[in-house]
């Protein structure tokens, strides 16, 4: 059975910390466009507060989730247990992009170890949390982290990253302009 709660207890905070991967959920408002499921790595998670969370987002070559928040806000976060107690933890919220450059970056930044082909923050208000049992998620071993993108972005260097950006992460699948593209 699923539990429900209105804010991130400390034993949900404590999972979400521990957790190495975690999945992002958007959608555009019309119902013919195409939905979003982001898996997200590295140490890029903090929990803000009891109902407040950010991660930091690296360069793609798209950029979907930006676009979604900025059309219409809502976003959902799933975390999975892949080792020990079956747990599955769902954040359901309201989310908006921090791009560099604003008072709010300079803020959240230091919060995050600094990762190459950063591109902006996603900051979501939580207004429930939901746990369930995750009895059929697979049990794995965390192996480490994937040093494929760090070296993806060291190697191809910031100028040709923006650059990159400019072109590919402006607008949506959908055609929904980014906060990237608005500037
Ligand atoms: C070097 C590189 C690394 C990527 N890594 C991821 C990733 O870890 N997760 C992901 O969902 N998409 C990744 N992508 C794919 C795109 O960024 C994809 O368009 C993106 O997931 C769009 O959703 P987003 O807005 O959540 O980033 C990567 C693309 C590139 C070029």
């Amino acid at each position: 059975m699923a539990k429900v709660f209105e804010e991130m207890e400390s034993a949900h905070q404590e999972f979400i910390r521990k957790q190495p991967l975690f999945f992002v959920a958007t959608a555009p408002l019309d119902a013919a466009g195409h939905v979003n499921l982001s898996p997200k790595g590295y140490d890029t998670l903090r929990v803000l507060s009891s109902k407040r969370i950010a991660y930091l987002d690296l360069t793609g070559s798209g950029n979907e989730t930006s676009a979604h928040l900025a059309e219409n806000g809502r976003i959902t976060f799933t975390f999975c247990s892949f080792s020990g107690t079956a747990q599955i933890l769902r954040l359901y919220g309201e989310g908006r992009t921090v791009l560099p450059g604003s008072e709010e970056w300079a803020e959240l930044l230091p919060l995050f170890p600094t990762i190459p082909g950063t591109r902006q923050i996603i900051v979501a208000e939580i207004h429930r949390v939901q746990t369930s049992c995750g009895y059929a998620v697979p049990l794995m071993e965390f192996k480490g982290e994937r040093e494929t993108f760090r070296k993806w972005a060291e190697s191809a260097g910031e100028e040709k990253l923006e650059a990159g950006r400019k072109e590919k992460n402006v607008v949506s699948l959908d055609g929904l302009r980014t906060p990237l593209g608005m500037g």
